[in-house]
């Protein structure tokens, strides 16, 4: 994709035709699925409406943001609030593959609901070609299952319509500022949300501490970046590690969890290399991350793996 102009030109004739009547749009508020609304809105108008479901599992101050954005590019949109359903159906499962899965399946019964109350039947998605090879397609080693490609049951009834399918994460962010999304260049976050960044079973109180380390990630980072100390990383977070470790608070022993801080350098997502923060920036997010989740949060390491071999999320 070298012109993003008639790339949006094509898109749009495409999806007219490909949604004959109404359609729904998954859209998290992200760069990709935020790119796939505007595409369906500017080819059908009032018959696509966006929807955005709040999993329970996302960053601090993200449903705002959502809606602020969506508010501000004039899209329809509508939110689901459906923290309580995801988190029944991810109770007790700690298998990464699985988690995804049940994700996937919840994010469709939750379209299926709304797309049934404005009688549409097609659902435009913004998965980009990363999703679906690291998915297993095109008869590849599957090796993250992502939650809008092999999360998809087969049995649903919704036609999907992927207008961004061939593109990569680079080739997105051009097609992304063509559409005057505002802030094209922010770093990607997962559509299975703090699911993927809590190792292990889920509780609300192990996604509440992955989403408090997650924000002091962002916004030490953040902050070294506006004082010019370091380059944007192209995507930085936080784990909560699975397991227990021994801290010390006051004259009392803690049996206490460990979060791990990654950054990472990338252009499409399909590799990355880790990029080594400050010492003096990671010994801030480390001290305001076990006091800000004290009696919790006991220790805090640093990824230094570069994708091949690990892969950017932990799970
Ligand atoms: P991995 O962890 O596979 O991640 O190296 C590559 C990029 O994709 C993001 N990611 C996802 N995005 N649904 C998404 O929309 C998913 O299931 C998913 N899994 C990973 C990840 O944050 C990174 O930017």
């Amino acid at each position: 994709m070298n012109d993003p102009a008639a790339f949006v030109r094509e898109a749009v004739d495409k999806l007219r035709a490909e949604i004959p009547e109404r359609a729904i749009v998954a859209a998290s508020g992200g760069i990709d699925s935020t790119a796939a609304a505007l595409l369906a809105e500017r080819a059908v108008g009032e018959r696509a409406e966006a929807v955005f479901v709040d999993t329970g599992l996302l960053r601090a101050g993200e449903v705002e943001r959502v809606e602020g954005l969506f508010r501000a590019s004039g899209l329809r949109f509508r939110t689901v609030p459906a923290e309580a359903r995801f988190l029944a159906a991810l109770k007790g499962v700690s298998s990464p593959e699985l988690k995804r899965r049940r994700i996937g399946r919840e994010f469709i019964s939750v379209f299926e609901e709304e797309a049934e109350r404005i009688g549409a039947d097609r659902l435009v998605q913004g998965t980009i070609a990363p999703d679906w090879i690291e998915s297993g397609g095109a008869g590849r080693d599957t090796i993250k299952t992502h939650h809008n490609v092999g999360g998809v049951p087969r049995t649903t009834r919704l036609r999907l319509v992927e207008p961004l399918r061939d593109l990569y994460k680079d080739e997105v962010r051009a097609v992304a500022r063509e559409l005057k999304v505002p802030d094209s260049d922010r770093q990607p976050f997962p559509g299975p949300g703090l699911a993927v960044r809590v190792q292990g079973a889920l509780t609300a109180e192990r996604v509440r501490r992955a989403r408090v380390a997650n924000r002091i990630v962002e916004e030490e980072v953040d902050r070294a970046v506006a004082a010019g100390t370091i380059r944007r990383p192209w995507q930085y977070f936080a784990v909560l590690l699975e397991g227990r470790t021994v801290g010390v608070t006051g004259d009392n022993r803690v049996f206490g969890e460990a979060v791990s801080v990654r950054a990472v350098e990338s252009v499409d997502a399909m590799t990355a290399t880790a990029m080594i923060l400050p010492a003096e920036l990671l010994a801030t997010i480390s001290r305001r991350v076990t006091r800000e989740l004290s009696g919790e949060v006991v220790r805090v390491l640093l990824d230094v793996t570069d994708k091949p071999p690990a892969t950017i999320e932990w799970e």
